[in-house]
């Protein structure tokens, strides 16, 4: 048999200074998707995510909480991990900075960028943004409150002036403008990869690899003074997870380099100027693509603490439900774009899309073949002009859904497979199976099973983004579990007359205003 191809893509992996919110569950709902959809299409999938304990950052949250940082990373990766059955997340693992499998990965990582003369000793002075885990240079920063200096992301800088080693960033802008060049794909969307392109022919600095003003990190081997700069600790986790030094070990061959990093348009520079730099440095091979998407505010103003606006996806599954939470993040938004959250879109879309045109089209089908057609599914006869149109819209979906999630358009997708849903309700209209039941039996049955085959290609392909109410659909059409791959779409795997079906149920409900306040 030949091998599947194989399919890696990665999430950020979060820090653990405070618990996880929408936008942490926004990345990873979106990398699931896609993860489910690959794996539906026949890919061998590897989707990871977890999370980042090391740093500056991570180490005043545990101070602030009076705990330990280990303890304290410990409690709040669990947060994060938890995401997994809240969001029915379908990682294959689960890392986090402080396993060993980890730091020695990373330390092996510092080795050959030495053995190779790409990191040396000096002394840092300049500006540090400990929210962002980040340097700056004096031109970045614009004035703030009280005489201080504030990043471009908003975060106060503060100034850092201790020994540190540095990576030879400086030396590979050349090199990294190529990669970008010989690999159009590599940085997605086309305004981000224009951003990038920017800022590295604006030149590059070497890089702080190290610090020695506190001890919460991976020391460097050789001299335990320094523990490494965060970020080089953390974006190396998508080669520890999958076995990384052990170039030859069967994971590493099979999923390096990773096909996906998704992460947020905040983070960027990390994943597509120091992050490729690393690899070409160490002599590994970059990962194929960063996609960066945008950012949510709620109510239009910035998810903050402070502003106590954050919203916790706990409670956003147990007000909506979970299929209808990832279904309106990923419709609501063309991927890539910032979106504003608010309750009245949330119950907007799911009324509408969900309720009404979906769940009402599955409940009236069901319901039909139910009364009319001794609930089996009903047989089909010769095929009218308006079912081959249906039937060939529906057929059509799934390169179109492949074309769409090549470059992550989940919005695009989604738009599509509810263009069938609209033209499946407008047969419905049109061809009043209802009033068919009389008059003419063998074409209430034909026009019928058209409407269960249009639904089971819609039910199939909406499985990655609500694989929940998706496989509740497939199971009400009598679809058996090993049947809902998308090698099983077209007219070779379709509905066979005579399945019972169990009693319909409604899939998605429907939300009133005033739960909306
Ligand atoms: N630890 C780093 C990533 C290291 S990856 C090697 C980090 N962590 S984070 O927890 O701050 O953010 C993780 C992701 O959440 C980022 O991709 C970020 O863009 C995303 N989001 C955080 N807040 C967000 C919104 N309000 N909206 C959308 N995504 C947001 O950065």
């Amino acid at each position: 048999m030949a091998e599947r191809p194989t399919y890696y893509v990665t999430t950020p992996i979060y820090y653990v200074n405070d618990s996880p919110h929408l936008g942490h569950a926004y990345t990873t709902i979106a990398c699931d998707a896609l993860a489910r959809f690959m794996r539906l299409d026949g890919y061998d999938v590897r989707f990871l995510t977890g999370t980042d304990e090391h740093g500056q950052k991570v180490k005043k949250s545990a101070t602030a909480a009076g705990k330990s940082p280990q303890a304290f990373t410990d409690e709040v990766s669990e947060r994060f991990r938890a995401l997994g059955p809240l969001l029915n997340l379908s990682n294959d693992d689960f890392i986090r900075t402080t396993e060993p499998r980890h730091t020695s990965g990373v330390q092996a990582l510092w080795r050959t960028l030495v053995e190779r003369g790409e990191i040396y000793l000096g002394t840092y002075a300049g500006w540090y943004a400990v929210r962002d885990e980040a340097f700056y240079t004096e031109s970045e920063l614009s004035p703030g409150p009280n005489g201080s200096r504030l990043a471009p992301s908003g975060a106060p800088v503060e100034w850092v002036e201790e020994p540190s080693y540095f990576f030879r960033l400086s030396a590979w802008g050349e090199r990294l403008l190529r990669h970008y060049e010989e690999h159009p794909d590599f940085v997605a969307p086309d305004s981000r990869r224009n951003e990038v392109i920017a800022f590295v022919k604006g030149g590059l600095q070497d890089l702080s690899v190290s610090r020695t003003s506190f001890s919460w990190g991976i020391p460097v081997p050789g001299d335990p003074r320094h523990v490494m700069y965060v970020w080089l600790d953390a974006l190396t986790n998508y080669m520890t997870a999958v076995g990384y030094p052990a170039t030859d070990s069967e994971l590493y061959a099979r999923y390096w380099p990773a096909d996906l990093h998704m992460v947020g348009k905040d983070i960027l520079r990390f994943h597509t100027v120091y992050w490729p730099a690393f690899l070409m440095a160490a002599g590994l091979e970059p990962p194929r693509r960063v996609f960066a998407h945008g950012w949510w505010t709620m109510e239009g103003q910035k998810m903050s603490k402070s502003l106590g606006n954050v919203i916790d996806p706990h409670a956003m599954v147990a007000r909506y439900g979970l299929d209808p939470v990832r279904f309106f993040v990923l419709r609501e938004v063309p991927f890539g774009a910032d979106g504003d959250f608010s309750h009245r879109a949330v119950v907007g879309r799911l009324n509408g899309d969900l309720a009404n045109d979906f769940g009402n089209l599955v409940q009236r089908v069901l319901t039909m073949i139910g009364k009319n057609c001794g609930a089996r599914m009903p047989e089909p006869g010769a095929l009218a002009d308006a079912d081959k149109v249906l039937l060939g819209a529906a057929y059509g979906l799934l390169e179109r859904q492949r074309a769409a999630y090549r470059v992550q358009a989940f919005h695009t997708a989604l738009a599509e497979l509810w263009d069938v849903v609209g033209r499946s309700n407008r047969y419905v209209d049109e061809q009043a199976p209802w009033a068919l039941r009389k008059t003419d039996p063998a074409r209430m049955a034909m026009v019928l099973w058209v409407l269960a085959e249009t639904i089971r290609h819609l039910a199939i392909l909406a499985q990655p983004v609500i694989p929940g109410a998706a496989g509740d659909v497939l199971r009400q059409l009598g679809v058996a579990d090993d049947r809902r791959r998308f090698a099983d779409l077209g007219p070779k795997g379709a509905l066979v007359a005579g399945t019972p079906l169990p009693a319909p149920a409604a899939v998605f409900p429907r939300f009133v205003a005033e739960e909306t306040a």
